[in-house]
Order: C-alpha cells, then structure tokens, then sequence
C-alpha cells in the first residue's frame, strides 16, 4: 500500500472583520458599582462640582467627613434601604481591579463604549480611583421614599451628575437606568428627580429617559435656623 502523502498544510485564512464587532473610534470601558467609603474624596468633590453647576456653592457645608460619617456609618446602612450612590468609573483598558465584585448587594455593570473622538479628561488624576487607570466620571445618589398613592416604595434621586467631559456619550443614561433597573427589581413604584426650573439640559435628558415633568409640583423646603427654630429648649 503506498504511503499516505502528508496532509496538506491548509492556507491561512485572511483575517475576517466584521463591521459590527470592530472596535472602531475609541473605546472606552465603563463600570457602574456600589460606592464605598475609600470613593468619599471623590463624591466630595463631585457634590462641590454639583454645586458650581447648580450656582449654590452658598447652600455647600458637605466635608469629607460629614459625607463619611452620614453615607458611610460604623452601623453600615444597608444599600437600596437608605442612602445610596452608584459610581461611574472609566477606564481605557478591561477592569481589573475587582474587588468590588464581592459586594453581596450589587454586582458591578460592565460596559464597553465605542466613541468617535478619545475624551481628553483634565481632571484625570484628580479622579483617579486608587492606584489604577480607573477614573470616577460621575455618580448618582438614591435613597427610598413612599408614595402612599401606589403603596410602593421609590426611589428619591438626590443627585445625578456626569463630570462635564463625559458628558452626551450616554454615561448620565447608564446610571440612571441602573437606578430604575434597581427599582424594577426590588418592585418599586416610582423613581424620580427634582430639576432646577433653568436647567433644560437635565429636564431634557429625563423627559428622553420616559420621566414626565411635573408642573404642578413644588417643593417647600425646611431648613437651616428656620428648623433648627422647632428644636425648643430640651427640658428634660
Ligand atoms: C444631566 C446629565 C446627568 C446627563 O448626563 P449625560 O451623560 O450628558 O447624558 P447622556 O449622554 O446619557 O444623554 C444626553 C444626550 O447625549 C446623547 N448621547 C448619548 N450617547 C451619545 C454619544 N455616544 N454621542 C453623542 N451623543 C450621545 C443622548 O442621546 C442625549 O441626547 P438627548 O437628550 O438629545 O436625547 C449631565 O448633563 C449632568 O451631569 N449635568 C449636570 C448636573 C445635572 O443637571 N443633573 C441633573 C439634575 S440632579
């Protein structure tokens, strides 16, 4: 019997591109996660940026450490049960810092952003989470409230901020469906925000996110001496 001839080395095949799954542009890997205690810095910073924005850099008497000790107590509040504050972090390479993935209450969300233009971040160092290539681009503080109507609790968001170079690249989206995602899941009723009469850019967003603007709805706020007034004199 002759000898099988060898098997013929098969060509290589030219490599295939497939336009959908190319990463074009400039990606960029996007993260939202619990915050913990080590992100207060941040948050600090990020509430003053709020503030700026908002013109009430009057109204700010937040420190690092009031922010520590009310978000973050040595009795750990319970996230979702009280207040709670998502993260947005970003990164230009995989996440590989993962220990936030051992949170029981919240698995991290992963996603990778393709943009047209690279974002040039000033304020990268500033930001950046720990001792890895992770910066903190935004975040959005939650907590629960009850609206009797529905017999369901909510969500009340206090704050939903996206540092200005991250912004309209669907970064203010990803958070605040991570906030109505929560909601649905826990069987929630409601998830609302209160917005400046001035602020369209932010009414806009909502209103594209399916929130309806409340016209009729004002807030009346107690606060500062005109509550500390209710304290009376302690006669006990
Ligand atoms: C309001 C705010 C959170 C929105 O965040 P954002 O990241 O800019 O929002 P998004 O990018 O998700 O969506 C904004 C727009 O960008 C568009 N967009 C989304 N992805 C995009 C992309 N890759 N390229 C270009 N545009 C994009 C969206 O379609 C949306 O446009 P539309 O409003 O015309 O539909 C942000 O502007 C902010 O922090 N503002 C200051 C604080 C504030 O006002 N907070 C709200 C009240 S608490």
């Amino acid at each position: 019997m002759a000898a099988a001839s060898p098997l013929p080395t098969p060509a290589p095949e030219p490599a295939i591109t497939l336009p959908g799954k190319t990463p074009l542009g400039h990606p960029i890997f996007t993260r939202i996660r619990l915050a913990t205690p080590s992100d207060v810095p941040h948050l600090h910073k990020l509430i003053h940026q709020m503030a700026v924005f908002g013109n009430l850099t009057h109204q700010l008497s937040a420190t690092e450490s009031s922010l520590s000790s009310t978000l973050f107590p040595s009795t750990k509040l319970q996230p979702f049960h009280s207040f709670t504050i998502f993260i947005l972090d970003v990164s230009l390479t995989l996440f590989t810092d993962t220990p936030y993935h051992t949170n029981p209450f919240y698995n991290p969300t992963e996603e990778v952003v393709n943009l047209d233009l690279a974002i040039e971040d000033p304020e990268r160092e500033t930001f950046r989470v720990g001792k890895s290539d992770v910066f903190a681009a935004g975040f959005v503080l939650f907590f629960p409230n009850y609206p009797s109507f529905l017999a369901k609790p909510g969500f009340y968001v206090e704050d939903l901020f996206v540092r200005e170079c991250y912004r309209k690249k669907g970064f203010g989206k990803k958070l605040f469906s991570a906030v109505a995602m929560q909601a649905v899941k826990m069987g929630y009723g409601r998830v609302e925000c209160g917005v400046l009469d001035w602020n369209a850019n932010a009414i806009n967003f909502f209103e594209g996110m399916s929130a309806k603007k409340l016209q009729e709805l004002r807030i009346c706020r107690l606060t500062g001496e005109a509550l500390q007034a209710y304290g009376g004199t302690d006669s006990e």
